[in-house]
This record gives C-alpha cells, sequence and structure tokens, in this order.
C-alpha cells in the first residue's frame, strides 16, 4: 500500500518532468518560429528580378548585353557570361555577381545598390537559385 507521502513525491516527480519537458520544448518551437521568418523563400520573379532591372539591365540584356551577360531572364542570369557562370547555387562566396555588386564595380558607374537590395539577391543564391 502507498504512503499519502509517496504518492506526493511521485505526483511532484510527474510534475517535475512535465515542467522540464515543456521547457525544454519551448525553445526549439521559439526557434523555428525565428527561421520561418529569416528563411522565407525570396522569389526570383517577384524579388531578385526587379533589383536586376532597376540597377543592371540597362547594360545586361537581350537587346545590349555587355559580355554577354544577360540579366533580364532567369536563364540569362543562369547562363552567365562570355567567361563562365556568374551564380553558383548556394554558394554566395563563388558567385562573381554578388562579388561585383558587393565591391562596387557593377552597377557600373552608377550608384552603389543599398544593402538591403543584395541581401535579397544573397538570400535566392543561399536557397539554390530557384526558378521560383
Ligand atoms: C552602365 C552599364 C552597366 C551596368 C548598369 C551594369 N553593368 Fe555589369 N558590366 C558592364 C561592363 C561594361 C562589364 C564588362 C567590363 C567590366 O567587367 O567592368 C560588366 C561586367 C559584369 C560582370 C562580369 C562578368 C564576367 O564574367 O566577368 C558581372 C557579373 C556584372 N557585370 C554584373 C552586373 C550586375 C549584377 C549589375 C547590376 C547590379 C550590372 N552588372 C550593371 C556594364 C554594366
Amino acid at each position: 500500500m502507498l504512503l499519502r507521502s509517496d504518492i506526493t513525491a511521485a505526483l511532484a516527480a510527474v510534475v517535475g518532468i512535465a515542467l522540464a519537458v515543456q521547457t525544454d520544448g519551448n525553445t526549439p518551437v521559439k526557434d523555428n518560429a525565428i527561421t520561418a521568418v529569416t528563411q522565407r523563400e525570396v522569389s526570383f520573379a517577384e524579388e531578385v528580378l526587379p533589383i536586376l532591372e532597376k540597377y543592371c539591365v540597362e547594360c545586361h540584356s537581350e537587346d545590349n548585353a555587355e559580355l554577354g551577360l544577360k540579366l533580364d531572364t532567369y536563364e540569362g542570369v543562369m547562363g552567365g557570361s562570355d567567361y563562365g557562370t556568374v551564380v553558383e547555387a548556394g554558394d554566395v562566396d563563388a558567385s562573381l555577381l554578388i562579388d561585383m555588386i558587393a565591391s562596387g564595380d557593377m552597377p557600373d558607374g552608377g550608384d552603389p545598390m543599398p544593402a538591403e537590395e543584395l541581401d535579397v539577391i544573397k538570400a535566392w543564391v543561399t536557397e539554390g537559385a530557384q526558378k521560383n
């Protein structure tokens, strides 16, 4: 037969475990919420292309493609220049296109692109440079 104190101890243990689980469970949920916001998928068509149109297509389009680089379509961006690829899917550091903007070399002769807009392109490259 169980003594009242044993039952109390057992209940305390159960409540303790429940609290521990709840506390442990809270952290990942919070992390997931933050992750969902920061890792929102960037759309090429809706976010990246308008930025390229604003800063780059004047010199990199079907009509006027400096170095053969066309930045007015997804295929053009991924097709690269006469010298090769300018976007490496998933790898910002290996992407010449990012490099040229970050260093201020592009847009050629124009004002540097604001960091917020470059960040959108970087996020899209990091997410795999998808046609989305
Ligand atoms: C006023 C014209 C002009 C604008 C605007 C411009 N570019 Fe360029 N771009 C050039 C010229 C000219 C070259 C080749 C000579 C050089 O590298 O400076 C070039 C070269 C490049 C290269 C190097 C390609 C290679 O394989 O070496 C990349 C990448 C590039 N541009 C990206 C961009 C991006 C991204 C933008 C917009 C943010 C942009 N350019 C805006 C004229 C322009």
